[in-house]
C-alpha cells in the first residue's frame, strides 16, 4: 500500500521553462500552482510600448511530462499559468506614446518627454533653402535670396544642437549648394555663399522640392530622444498652383512622427523678413511660449461660394478640431474663440462673439449644430453679391470683432480664420480687395478649404502667403490641420 501510494503521488514540479528543475521550486501540493517568477526585466519603464511577462510552474504527477498534460489532468486552465503586463505606456507632459516611442509636444523631449528645453534654447532644426536660380528671376533678385539666407544665419544660432543648414538652387535642374553638415559653423556659411552662382534656366520647382526632400529624409535626429524640427523654405516670386500647401508640407514631413515640420514660402521677397521673424523665434534671447491669441471663425456661407453639404461638414469637423487642439482654450492667457457665420450677419444664433464664455464643449456643439443659412437675401445673385461679399464680410469682421466691446483683447495675438470653398466669381478683384484689406491690419489671416473640390487660387486670394491654406480633403485627414493648431500657441520674444 504504502509503496503503491508513493509510486502514485511522487510529485513533479513542472515549470514554465524546463523539465529538468522538477521540484526546484519546493511545490507540496499534486495540481498546486507555485509560486510566480520574478517578471522580466523592461528595458524602460515609461514611454514603450514593450511587455513584461512571468510564468509559474504545476505540481504534476511526475508520469506527466509537460504542462499540458498536466494541465488537463488537474482540470486547470493554461492560460493561468503566464501572466503579462505593460512596462510602462506614461509619456509625461501631454507626450503620446506611438510604435516610435513618446511624441513629446512643446519643448519637452525625451525617451518618456520628461526633460524640457530651456525657454531660449534652440529646437535642433534642419533648414533647407530651395532658391529659384531660374530665368523668372533677374541677378538682382537672386542676390536678394541669398542676402536672405545670409541675414538669416546672422540671427541664429548654426550649429549640431541648433541650426543645420542646407542651400539647393534650381532652375533647368537642381543642385546642392551648401551640403547638411553639423561642423559647419556661421562663418563658413557665410563663406560658402558667397561661392554661390546664378545659372539661370527654365523653372523647376518640383526639382528642387524633390532634392530637398531626399536631403532631408536622411537628416537624423540630433538631440537623443528629440526630434528635430525640419523646415523646407522655397523661395520663388511664387509657386504655382500645381504646389499646394499639402505637397510642400510632404516634403518637410518625413514618415516618423517626431516631426513638427513648417513650410514657408514667400510670394514676394518683400515678406522675407516676416518669415525670418518666425523663423527665428526659437532661439532669440527673451522670449516665452504665450497662447494668448484670440481666434476668429468665419464661416463663408455666401450663395456665391456656397459649400456644398459634403464639404460643410468637412468644414465643421475641421474647425471642432481646431477648437478641441486649443491647449489654453479660456484661460486668463489663452485662447479665446468667436465664431460667425455669413451671411445672416443679425442672427444671434449665428453668432458667438469673443466675450463669449463657453466652455470648449458648448463651442464644439455650437460648431456641429451650426446649418446652413437660409436664402435670405431675395435679389438678383449679383444683388446679392453686392449686398454681402466676401471681401466686405472679411473687412466688417476685422474691424468690428476684434475690438474689446466684442471682447478682444488688447494685448491678444489677433487670427482670423475663413472656411470657405474660395469659388468666388471675381478672384482677381477678391484678391486686390484683400492685399488693400491686409495693408491696414494686424490680424494674421489664415483659411481652410474643405473637400477635393475647392479653388486654390480664391483661397489664396484671401492671405498672405500659400503656406496659410489648409486643404482638408476629407473627413479622416484633419491631420492636415496639425500646422495650422500649432499656429495658435506661439513663441513670442521681446
Ligand atoms: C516574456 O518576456 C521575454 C523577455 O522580454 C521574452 O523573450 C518572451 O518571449 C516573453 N514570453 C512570451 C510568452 O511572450
Ligand atoms: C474682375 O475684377 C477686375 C478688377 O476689379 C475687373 O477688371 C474685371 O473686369 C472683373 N472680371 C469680371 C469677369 O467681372
Ligand atoms: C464688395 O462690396 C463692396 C461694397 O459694396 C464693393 O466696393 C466691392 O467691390 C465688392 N467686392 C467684390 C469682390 O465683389
Amino acid at each position: 500500500m504504502r509503496k503503491m501510494y508513493l509510486r502514485f503521488f511522487v510529485l513533479a514540479c513542472i515549470s514554465s521553462h524546463s523539465l529538468l528543475d522538477v521540484c526546484a521550486q519546493g511545490c507540496f501540493a499534486r495540481c498546486e500552482w507555485s509560486e510566480w517568477e520574478s517578471w522580466t526585466t523592461c528595458s524602460q519603464t515609461c514611454g514603450s510600448t514593450e511587455k513584461k511577462n512571468t510564468s509559474r510552474g504545476l505540481c504534476c504527477p511526475s508520469d506527466l511530462t509537460d504542462l499540458e498534460s498536466c494541465v488537463e489532468y488537474c482540470n486547470l486552465d493554461i492560460a493561468d499559468h503566464y501572466d503579462e503586463a505593460d512596462c510602462g505606456r506614461e509619456c509625461y507632459n501631454d507626450g503620446t506614446l506611438s510604435s516610435a516611442g513618446c511624441v513629446c509636444t512643446n519643448r519637452f523631449y525625451g525617451m518618456c518627454c520628461d526633460k524640457r528645453l530651456d525657454i531660449c534654447e534652440a529646437i535642433p532644426t534642419d533648414v533647407v533653402f530651395i532658391l529659384d536660380s531660374s530665368l523668372s528671376q533677374t541677378q538682382t533678385e537672386f542676390q536678394k535670396q541669398l542676402d536672405f539666407v545670409g541675414k538669416f544665419v546672422d540671427n541664429v544660432d548654426v550649429g549640431p544642437t541648433a541650426f543645420v543648414l542646407s542651400i539647393i538652387t534650381y532652375s533647368s535642374t537642381a543642385v546642392v549648394e551648401i551640403e547638411f553638415d553639423d561642423s559647419n559653423s556661421k562663418q563658413s556659411i557665410k563663406e560658402q555663399l558667397l561661392g554661390i552662382q546664378f545659372r539661370p534656366g527654365a523653372t523647376y520647382t518640383n526639382k528642387g522640392l524633390e532634392l530637398a526632400r531626399s536631403l532631408l529624409s536622411v537628416r537624423m535626429e540630433r538631440r537623443p530622444g528629440m526630434y528635430t524640427k525640419k523646415i523646407a523654405f522655397v523661395l520663388t516670386d511664387g509657386v504655382g498652383p500645381e504646389v499646394s500647401h499639402r505637397e510642400l508640407n510632404a516634403i518637410a514631413s518625413p514618415a516618423d512622427d517626431y516631426s513638427l515640420s513648417y513650410v514657408y514660402t514667400v510670394e514676394s521677397f518683400d515678406a522675407l523678413h516676416t518669415v525670418l521673424e518666425r523663423l527665428i523665434d526659437v532661439s532669440c534671447e527673451k522670449c516665452q511660449p504665450k497662447s494668448l491669441t484670440d481666434i476668429f471663425l468665419l464661416v463663408d456661407d455666401l450663395p456665391d461660394s456656397r459649400m456644398t453639404v459634403t464639404e460643410w461638414q468637412i468644414a465643421v469637423n475641421g474647425l471642432a478640431t481646431i477648437v478641441d487642439g486649443l491647449q489654453a482654450f479660456n484661460d486668463e492667457n489663452g485662447q479665446r474663440v468667436g465664431i460667425a457665420q455669413f451671411p445672416d450677419t443679425n442672427d444671434p444664433i449665428k453668432q458667438l462673439s469673443l466675450s463669449n464664455t463657453l466652455r470648449k464643449d458648448d463651442i464644439l456643439h455650437f460648431l456641429q449644430v451650426m446649418a446652413h443659412s437660409e436664402d435670405t437675401c431675395r435679389g438678383t445673385k449679383d444683388d446679392c453679391v453686392l449686398k454681402s461679399n466676401i471681401t466686405s464680410i472679411i473687412q466688417n469682421v476685422i474691424d468690428n470683432q476684434f475690438t474689446s466691446s466684442f471682447g478682444g483683447r488688447d494685448d491678444a495675438r489677433k487670427v482670423l480664420l475663413v472656411v470657405s470653398s474660395g469659388r468666388f466669381s471675381n478672384i482677381t478683384e477678391v484678391a486686390e480687395q484683400m492685399r488693400n484689406i491686409r495693408l491696414h491690419t494686424d490680424v494674421d489671416i489664415f483659411d481652410i478649404g474643405p473637400g477635393g473640390d475647392v479653388d486654390m487660387r480664391g483661397l489664396k486670394s484671401l492671405v498672405s502667403e500659400p503656406s496659410r491654406v489648409f486643404v482638408v480633403k476629407e473627413d479622416s485627414d484633419m491631420a492636415s490641420l496639425d500646422g495650422l493648431q500649432a499656429k495658435f500657441s506661439y513663441i513670442a520674444c521681446g
